[in-house]
């Protein structure tokens, strides 16, 4: 028996529908109503709420206009099949004031999704386009605009695999994944790039909080910022077969922006990943010890570690600041003074069989902070060509199986 359900909540007779939603037993289908302008969050909200344990939700081909936040937390078994296009609508000053909050740094988002034993599925096609041409245009090179949005956050989720997902034009950052673990993202394509050249800043591939054991395999990330960031409390962490075009490559952190909390990122290993055009392969960035202004955009002073990070097998395209940095050195406010203050430990960190080529800057610049210098640091560049000096600038670095040409440059970011 088909137990048929049409969602109608804007409809009056005459008028035409939005989204529809039909329960088939455990299966919740949506399709895509007769007014291509109307708000279809509702019906898809209420596919979240009626398959929400041991079911699947369906989002046929086909677009759905998003005019509201989502949050859709606490599911179990459930897999969503992402066939169409999620298009978030341009409502600045919506979204600015109506944000779900990540909990951290003043951030908020769109889309709070969470649970366990989810399957999140866009078959290389179902697409979330979080029309942010707009915000790129707005926000006009002001960093960490409040309320600017996180397209989707994976929180307080476990044992659970998002692949084949398209994200286009995110707001800002792409995706923030916090208190989760046991996470597989696999076969993610990212793509944030501005149509009129304006900054395409903040919007980050992925950013990972109080996360464990989280795997990013086969991801192509187009953006202006970091490509994927591991940052506060984030633990074995394994990015494969990745392709960064065009953004600042990998970053562990920025870290250490709250006064006198513990935070720390411990074993990651980032391998078989080509690089274009990016500034950087990867890079780790610490804020100062010195406390100037408060989250998003100051802070410093925060302690903690990060440790035992590790890239193989790694190829570089023109990369536009080198192969690596590390920084201590992180502040929003100008001071140039604060890069020795932190305590902030970085260690054991290496790079193994790089190859490619460079366009600017410098192979490496390593600024470790005098409070703190860094241990264990291994780097290879024999393989990497650039067009002109091979300088190597370190300051701090203690027990290198390298040597430093000079002392490191300051770099605030
Ligand atoms: C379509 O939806 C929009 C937005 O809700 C509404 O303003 C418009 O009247 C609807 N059009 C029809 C034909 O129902
Ligand atoms: C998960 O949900 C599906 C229905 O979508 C059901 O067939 C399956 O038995 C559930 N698995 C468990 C472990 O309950
Ligand atoms: C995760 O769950 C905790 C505990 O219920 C809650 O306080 C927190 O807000 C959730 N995280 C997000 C980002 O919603
Ligand atoms: C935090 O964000 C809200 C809006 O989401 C904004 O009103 C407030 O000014 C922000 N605070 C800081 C310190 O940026
Ligand atoms: C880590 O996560 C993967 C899913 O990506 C899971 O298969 C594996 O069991 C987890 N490992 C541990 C030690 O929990
Ligand atoms: C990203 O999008 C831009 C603009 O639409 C396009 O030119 C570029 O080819 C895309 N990059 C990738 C890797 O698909
Ligand atoms: C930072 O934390 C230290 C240690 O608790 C404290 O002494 C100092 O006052 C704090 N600084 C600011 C600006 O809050
Ligand atoms: C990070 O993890 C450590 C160790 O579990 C914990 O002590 C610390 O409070 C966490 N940091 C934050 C900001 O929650
Ligand atoms: C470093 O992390 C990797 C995983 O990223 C792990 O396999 C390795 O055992 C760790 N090394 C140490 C010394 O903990
Ligand atoms: C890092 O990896 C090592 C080796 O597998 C493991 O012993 C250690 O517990 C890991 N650290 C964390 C914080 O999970
Ligand atoms: C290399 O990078 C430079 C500076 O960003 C850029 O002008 C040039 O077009 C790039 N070359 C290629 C082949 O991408
Ligand atoms: C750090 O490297 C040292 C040798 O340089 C090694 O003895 C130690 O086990 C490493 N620790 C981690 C966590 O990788």
């Amino acid at each position: 028996m088909l137990l048929y359900r049409m969602l109608s909540l804007f409809a009056v007779a005459g008028f035409a529908l939005a989204a529809n939603l039909a329960v088939t037993g455990s299966v919740c289908t949506i399709t895509p109503g007769t007014n291509v302008t109307a708000d279809d969050t509702p019906s898809i909200l209420s596919a979240f709420q009626q398959c929400s344990s041991d079911a699947s939700i369906v989002i046929s081909e086909g677009t759905y206009n998003i005019n509201q936040v989502m949050e859709t937390t606490g599911l179990k078994n459930v897999t969503i099949d992402l066939q169409g296009t999620l298009l978030w609508s341009t409502d600045i000053s919506y979204w600015r004031a109506n944000g779900l909050p990540l909990n951290y740094l003043n951030m908020t988002s769109a889309w709070v999704l969470g649970g366990e034993d989810i399957t999140f599925d866009g078959h290389g096609y179902g697409t979330l386009n979080g029309n942010g041409q707009v915000w790129y245009d707005f926000s006009n090179g002001v960093g960490n605009l409040a309320g600017r949005p996180i397209s989707l956050i994976i929180a307080n989720t476990t044992n659970s695999v998002f692949t084949g997902i398209q994200f286009v034009q995110s707001q800002f950052w792409t995706m923030a994944i916090t208190q989760s673990d046991s996470l597989l993202l696999t076969d993610i394509y990212v793509n944030s790039t501005s149509n009129d050249g304006t900054s395409t800043e903040n919007t980050d591939g992925v950013d990972t909080f109080f996360s464990n054991n989280i795997t990013f395999r086969r991801w192509s990330v187009t953006n202006g910022d970091d490509s994927i960031s591991t940052k506060a409390n984030s633990t074995n962490i394994l990015i494969q077969d990745c392709e960064f075009f065009n953004g600042n490559g990998f970053a562990a952190g920025s870290i250490g922006q709250y006064n006198d909390t513990f935070e720390f990122i411990e074993n990651v290993t980032m391998e078989r990943v080509v690089a274009y055009n990016t500034l950087w392969a990867g890079y780790i960035k610490s804020w100062t010890g010195t406390v100037e202004g408060y989250p998003p955009n100051g802070g410093g002073g925060g302690i903690g570690y990060a440790k035992n990070i590790t890239f193989r097998d790694i190829t570089v395209h023109n990369l536009t600041g080198g192969i690596t940095e590390i920084t201590q050195c992180v502040s929003y406010n100008g001071d140039t003074s604060g890069c020795d203050t932190s305590t902030f430990q970085v260690s054991n960190y290496t790079i193994e069989d790089i190859r490619g080529t460079i366009y600017g800057g410098s192979l490496a610049n390593l600024y470790c902070s005098v409070a703190a210098p860094c241990p264990g640091i291994s780097l290879d560049f024999t393989n990497v060509g650039t067009n002109g000096t091979r300088n190597l600038t370190c300051s701090n670095v203690v027990g290198a199986d390298f040597e430093c040409t000079g002392p490191a440059g300051y770099s605030p970011y």
